[in-house]
């Protein structure tokens, strides 16, 4: 077929060359994007009388035709016209003529495909934070039914202090609070137009880049029109948030690995999210969560690989840059799945809480709270620690919980201690007193819960409003 910029050249492309440039294989994805821009472009030509309106209003009907063909694979774009700007222009062109060959006066694909990705971004922020909002609200709802639920908590994976479930779900609700408010403002630096960049320069038509922004939903127009098509920052911020939040997807996925594995015993995956083995026919296999944790890999492999794409590039545009939108693709992809696929698995989850608070029955993680007696009985912190160390070496040796000890044994150790010790030994007592903001407390936690849910009812109306 003949190429779109085939005047200068004589020869025809070389098949490996086409194939190898053609990106219409990932980039016919934005072709609602690309046909909404071009809409717009076209409107605002027909307005700038850069067109006629009875030409702007031909090409609208065109592209809104062509949509509908892409919609429902009645036109198949394909690899002669390289992406997916050339392949819908072409169409354009064979549907009404002359008239198509109008729409890219005053544009470049350039400035084209810088457009068409932050509409794509815009609405994967969107996409993202919904599904964020989801799993928030499961972690709210699990966390608020399993108040009361105590567990072990851990410093470098051994048993540090008692905590509540609730508190420790409620963690991984406030990083993925965070990781909305990254969202939300990547989202906020994507809100920009670059059409109207042209190639580099600007263009010499009486254009009005503004009003093409304000049709398309988008607030502001880059100030700067080489910026306006060197810029990928959006994309890596996409990436960036993508990132951190698989992180912390990763980090439960790893969490629930454990906690499955017959030597914690802490939760049980429901049927529906686990698979099993094909040797072994007793297993259960946390499948999902492993996934999870994989894939994290992935999503941070798109952001680095486009990081090191953009690194070296002088402005402005480069064909390097082409490369970006399988990036951008799969880390979208993979994130939302993760995050939908996160929010059943936890939805479905059956804690054990009696497994759980065997596990505090004969550990010292209640250490803490023997000297903070000792303290408050007027011993110097660091003295109290030297003394609870000890206990607890005699402890280990003879195969006891702290609170086993008589108080003839406990006075051994110190003369401070009297019977009212025992009571604040249990993983009750210990989490009750960890009455400080943020703490593990019931108070404190129950209060977490109440915040959490004002916040998640904010965004749900933050976002149903946005659609
Ligand atoms: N397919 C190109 C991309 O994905 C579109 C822009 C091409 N511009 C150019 N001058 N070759 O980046």
């Amino acid at each position: 077929m003949k190429k779109a910029w085939g005047g200068r050249f004589a020869a025809e492309t070389d098949a490996r060359a086409e194939k190898f440039t053609a990106s219409i294989g990932f980039d016919k994805r934005l072709f609602r994007e690309d046909i909404e821009g071009s809409k717009a472009h076209a409107m605002m030509l027909g307005r700038s009388g850069i067109i006629s309106p009875e030409e702007a209003a031909q090409i609208v009907q065109g592209l809104d035709e062509i949509k509908q063909e892409i919609s429902d694979g009645t036109f198949v774009p394909d690899a002669s016209a390289e992406d997916i700007h050339l392949n819908i222009e072409q169409r354009l062109i064979a549907k009404i003529g002359k008239t198509g060959a109008k729409l890219h006066t005053a544009r470049s694909r350039n400035d084209q495909i810088a457009l068409d990705e932050h509409l794509f971004v815009l609405s994967a922020v969107l996409e993202i934070r919904k599904a964020i909002l989801a799993l928030r609200e499961v972690l709210v709802n699990r966390a608020e039914e399993n108040l009361g639920v105590i567990m072990p908590g851990y410093t470098h994976l051994q048993r540090a202090q008692p905590v509540l479930l609730s508190h420790h779900l409620m963690a991984y609700f406030h990083m993925l609070t965070r990781d909305d408010e990254r969202f939300k403002e990547a989202g906020r630096r994507a809100d920009m137009s670059p059409l109207g960049a042209a190639a580099l320069a600007g263009t010499t038509y009486p254009i009005d880049r503004s009003w093409v922004a304000t049709k398309l939903g988008l607030s502001r127009v880059y100030e700067n029109s080489m910026d306006a098509v060197s810029d990928r920052d959006f994309i890596m911020e996409f990436l960036a948030a993508a990132s951190i939040c698989m992180i912390h997807l990763s980090r439960l996925g790893e969490e629930l690995v454990l906690w499955s594995s017959e030597e914690f015993g802490f939760v049980e995956m429901d049927d529906s999210f686990a698979t099993g083995s094909s040797i072994m026919p007793q297993k259960k296999n946390p499948d999902v969560a492993e996934l999870i944790r994989g894939k994290s890999g992935r999503v941070i492999g798109d952001l680095v690989s486009l990081l090191v794409t953009m690194k070296g590039l002088p402005l402005a545009y480069h064909s390097d840059m082409q490369e970006d939108k399988e990036r951008l693709f799969d880390g979208f992809d993979t994130l939302r799945a993760c995050l939908q696929v996160a929010a059943g698995m936890l939805q479905t989850l059956k804690f054990k809480p009696e497994r759980m608070k065997e596990a505090l029955k004969r550990d010292y993680s209640n250490a803490t709270e023997v000297a903070d007696y000792l303290v408050s009985r007027g011993m110097p912190f660091r003295e109290a620690h030297e003394v609870t160390g000890k206990m607890v070496r005699y402890c280990l040796e003879k195969r006891m919980p702290i609170g086993d000890l008589s108080l003839d044994e406990l006075r051994r150790f110190s003369p401070l201690f009297d019977d009212d010790i025992y009571g604040l030994l249990t993983p009750e007592a210990c989490v009750a007193r960890r009455n400080t903001l943020g703490g593990t407390a019931p108070e404190q936690v129950r209060e977490q819960i109440r915040t959490a849910k004002e916040l998640l009812s904010q965004t749900r109306s933050e976002l149903l409003q946005d659609v």
